[in-house]
């Protein structure tokens, strides 16, 4: 059994079981008639991941255990790993983490694993799968499916799991992948084509914006001119397709990535993705916890 931790591992078929089981939960809410706990370990900051998965364990009915990092016995010393069987050992049936290492599963794996399942909420610089499979249900209400579609990825390529986790899936499913990004956010161990902004306007079907990860920096960077050098300025978003789509996994620098009266606009779908991040992480939920062997289908009922 699998955690939930990488695009890499996921199949064609189960991103889309996936996708079809949020967009089934979006018409039509679920709940589980089970006692369940969830325990969300965030050892970032967040705003979206961390409270749309409340979200939706509380829809589906999840007991929540969270952990506040500086309350905690981490603070003397403890390891993630005993953190993580901790909350095995006291009850949690599944665990969210967000963690700033790209390894921080290995850790735990190489210690002696867990018997309850993992779900990645955003590591190091390499996975973001649960807003990869957010942003992929975004594409596929809009299109129907990403085959052909072309995507460009824009911003700081160098720092950003959500571009790999993107890249990783938008290729397997069948759409064309670009790359956008000033000089030094580039990322040349990934093998997708890089173009400018003004060229990724005109053929993109989806504009991807990404956010400066200037945590992530040694030095500053600077961003006086970068909405008009690099970023989606209402005269370049006057170009793209009438059918194409502004994304972006927020948070966002209004003003330095993108028009800040672009966030809103008829084309944005930025606040849509932040919507269907609740129906998707339900999705995931019961999709380990299935796997997992802790909750069966005749235990999963439509919410009244
Ligand atoms: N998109 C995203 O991961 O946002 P948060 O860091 O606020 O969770």
């Amino acid at each position: 059994m699998k955690h939930f931790i990488s695009m890499q591992q996921l199949s064609k078929e189960t991103m889309n079981q996936i996708l079809k089981e949020a967009e089934s939960i979006r018409k039509s809410p679920k709940t589980m008639n089970k006692q369940l706990f969830a325990a969300n370990l965030f050892f970032e900051p967040s705003t979206r991941t961390k409270m749309s998965f409340e979200v939706a364990q509380k829809k589906l009915g999840l007991e929540m255990l969270d952990l506040h990092t500086e309350a905690s016995s981490l603070v003397k010393g403890e390891s993630l790993y005993d953190t993580a069987k901790t909350f095995e050992a006291i009850g949690a049936d599944v665990l969210v983490v967000r963690h700033p290492s790209d390894y921080w599963i290995d850790e735990i794996e190489e210690a002696g694993g867990l018997r309850i399942p993992v779900i990645n909420a955003g590591s190091g610089k390499e996975e973001h799968p649960t807003q990869c499979m957010l942003d992929l249900l975004t594409m596929y209400q809009e299109f129907g499916n990403v085959e052909g579609r072309k995507v460009v990825i824009a911003g700081d390529i160098q720092h950003s799991r959500v571009a790999r986790s993107n890249a990783l899936a938008l290729e397997k499913l069948g759409a064309k992948v670009y790359l956008s990004a000033a000089p030094g956010f580039e990322d040349n161990s990934l093998h997708y084509p890089y173009i400018t902004m003004d060229e990724a306007v005109e053929i993109a079907d989806v504009v991807m914006l990404l956010r400066i990860q200037h945590e992530r920096h040694i030095h500053k960077a600077e961003t006086s001119d970068y909405l008009t050098l690099y970023g989606l300025t209402m005269e370049r978003a006057s170009k793209m397709k009438k059918h194409a789509i502004i994304m972006h996994p927020a948070p966002i620098n209004r003003g330095v990535e993108i028009d800040t009266k672009l966030v809103e606009s008829k084309q944005s779908r930025i606040f849509k993705q932040m919507e269907n991040g609740v129906y998707v992480r339900m999705a995931i939920l019961i999709h380990v916890l299935k796997e997992w062997g802790i909750i069966h289908e005749n235990e999963i009922n439509e919410r009244k």
